[in-house]
């Protein structure tokens, strides 16, 4: 089913085990730069991203993080990704694209970490008052997910649920229950 299908694509996992190495600056960069250069509706660009690189910054974002993403204090930098309404297109039906937006940045930076041999581990899992507080993000913005970024590693750290999950396949609904074509059939 995978063949024919972008590699970075089919290679991207939410894996937990990173090895601790320092990430380059240019390649942070690229992968920031894969956010900047996304869709938007209306070339609106609403999302927006703190990038957390040096000891100081992580250990604030980390103190975030709820106890089940322990692993991720193992990440080499840790981005957060936010926005806010008023950003982007509200449409009078009351649709509102400032967080399917950010998403699809946050896509993009995941898609370029598997280029770069990279994992990226995006994360709801955090509180985002802590973030707020420690980087004072004013309260308008909507701080979305946080993303965890390292090079693979053994893991080692990892508890045996998240050890096993390591080498577990990747599951997915099958294809007939997400997709209808030319009627509603779902
Ligand atoms: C918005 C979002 C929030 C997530 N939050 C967490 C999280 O807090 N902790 C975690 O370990 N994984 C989290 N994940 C990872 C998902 O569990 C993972 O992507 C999913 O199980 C599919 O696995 P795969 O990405 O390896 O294909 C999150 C993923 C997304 C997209």
């Amino acid at each position: 089913m995978n063949t024919n299908i972008v590699n970075e694509i089919v290679n991207r996992r939410a894996f937990r085990g990173f090895s601790g190495e320092k990430v380059s600056q240019d390649m942070i960069k690229r992968i920031m730069e894969a956010a900047r250069i996304a869709p938007s509706c209306a070339n609106k660009q609403p999302a927006r991203f703190l990038v957390l690189t040096d000891e100081e910054s992580l250990s604030k974002g980390y103190k975030a993080l709820s106890d089940g993403n322990y692993w991720a204090k193992h990440s080499a930098f840790l981005v957060f990704s936010v926005t806010k309404n008023s950003l982007d297109c509200q449409l009078p039906d009351g649709r509102n694209f400032a967080q399917f937006d950010t998403g699809l940045a946050v896509e993009n930076m995941l898609l370029q970490a598997v280029k770069e041999g990279l994992i990226g581990h995006p994360m709801a899992g955090f509180t985002p008052s802590i973030v707020r507080e420690n980087f004072g993000i004013p309260e308008e913005y909507d701080i979305i997910a946080a993303i965890a970024f390292g090079y693979p590693g053994d893991g080692e750290y990892l508890g045996e649920k998240h050890k096993a999950l390591e080498n577990a396949p990747q599951i997915r609904k099958e294809y007939d229950e997400i997709v209808t074509m030319n009627r509603w059939n779902l």
